[in-house]
């Protein structure tokens, strides 16, 4: 089989996610202190994959671009593509077309997180060589999703969220494809919502009489496409942190799996986890509570926090409550003026400044 390429969908409009995404692409959010597009490189990489397309919007490309680089830090070369609008994952397929060539490929979403990594499935693809292989994992409520139904080792038909699924297997963000992909993504017209399909693109293969198997993904899938999602992925992440401590304790106490990076300072706090602190935080009179990521530079000054995200660089003093199930932005100032709310939930923006009364 010729080598394997990977196509990593970092584009899209990230309508889900705003208001981070009006000023960030949803891919460079950072999970457990990594952006999430960065596991997504780790585990092409792992898989042995290191020729990589990433397509880009032309909105975010730039800042990706910049994190990502020319993919060396990841042991991978990246090409960029961009796609002028979001107009399916199916468009976005046919984007690279040149740069993907006759090679089988990994189409992977930007902002999905697969515990397990893509060896096993890229193992399965060489050994079977189908024209698709989808990954699928059972879901309670299958309804919501794009659904398989089966035939023994056979995807016989996709649907995109139906009434009454055939089977609870929900489609991952993870595909992987032989080039006549391209042929039968060309031969579908846009969905009701205006975009070329990918469901609508294997269902053609199907129909073709082409091969499409099915892989059923173990351990957990997160598409971090919303704020809940979001914080579920960076819980599952931390759990599996190795404990480390570079930074400064000064009166303070740790508990449970939580990494301090170097030049991080806690004073007179408690940080439970599983949780991690980033470079050059400074926490003081503070609790930081299971599930918590803090990034770069954060200030936090008497204050509570739990089960979030706070993004490089921003700032949280004199929090009357816990917060807690917020994801803040780059630079975001949050702090007590008045008053005496019970809870404080947030979804903000970079640069945000939030005074409390
Ligand atoms: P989605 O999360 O399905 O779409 P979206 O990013 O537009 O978000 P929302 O629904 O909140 O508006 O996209 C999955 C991944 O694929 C994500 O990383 C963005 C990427 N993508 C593209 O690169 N091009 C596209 O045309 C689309 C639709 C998505």
């Amino acid at each position: 089989m010729e080598q394997l390429k990977g196509l990593i969908l970092s584009g899209g409009a990230g309508t889900r996610l705003r208001p981070i995404t009006h000023t960030s692409a949803k891919q460079l959010v950072p999970v457990a202190n990594k952006p999430v597009l960065f596991y997504g490189i780790e585990a092409l990489v792992e898989a042995g994959i290191t020729e990589i397309g990433i397509i880009i919007a032309p909105e975010t490309g730039d800042e990706i671009r910049e994190a990502a680089g020319d993919g060396s830090g990841f042991g991978a070369s990246i090409t960029y593509i961009e796609q002028e609008a979001p107009l399916g994952l199916a468009h976005a397929l046919l984007m690279a077309e040149a740069f993907l060539g006759q090679s089988p490929f990994v189409m992977y979403l930007g902002d999905n997180l697969l515990r397990n990594g893509l060896v096993e499935l890229v193992a399965t693809f060489r050994e079977s060589e189908p024209e698709a292989l989808i990954l699928l994992t059972p879901v309670p409520d299958a309804s919501s999703y794009g659904v398989a139904e089966l035939d023994g080792d056979r995807v016989v038909k996709l649907v995109e969220k139906p009434e009454d699924p055939p089977s609870d297997l929900a489609l991952v963000g993870v595909y992987m494809f032989g080039p006549e992909i391209f042929a039968a993504a060309r031969s579908i017209e846009p969905s009701a919502r205006g975009e070329l399909e990918i469901t609508d693109a294997i269902d053609a293969l199907i129909e073709g009489g082409k091969r499409v198997e099915p892989h059923i993904v173990r351990g957990w899938w997160k598409d971090t496409g919303r704020l809940e999602d979001m914080l579920e992925a960076n819980r599952l992440v931390l759990e599996d942190l190795e404990s480390r401590s570079d930074g400064e304790l000064i009166d303070s106490k740790v508990e449970g799996r939580v990494v301090i990076e170097a030049g991080a300072k806690l004073e007179r706090t408690t940080v439970r986890g599983p949780a991690i602190i980033g470079a050059g935080a400074h926490i003081s009179d503070s609790y930081v509570g299971p599930y918590t990521a803090i990034d770069r530079d954060v200030i936090i000054a008497g204050s509570e926090i739990e089960h979030s995200i706070v993004l490089a660089g921003s700032r949280i003093r004199d929090l009357p409550a816990r917060m807690e199930a917020s994801l803040l932005g780059k630079g975001v100032t949050v702090e007590r003026s008045l008053g005496m709310p019970k809870t404080l939930r947030f979804l903000v923006g970079d640069h945000a400044d939030i005074g409390i009364p």
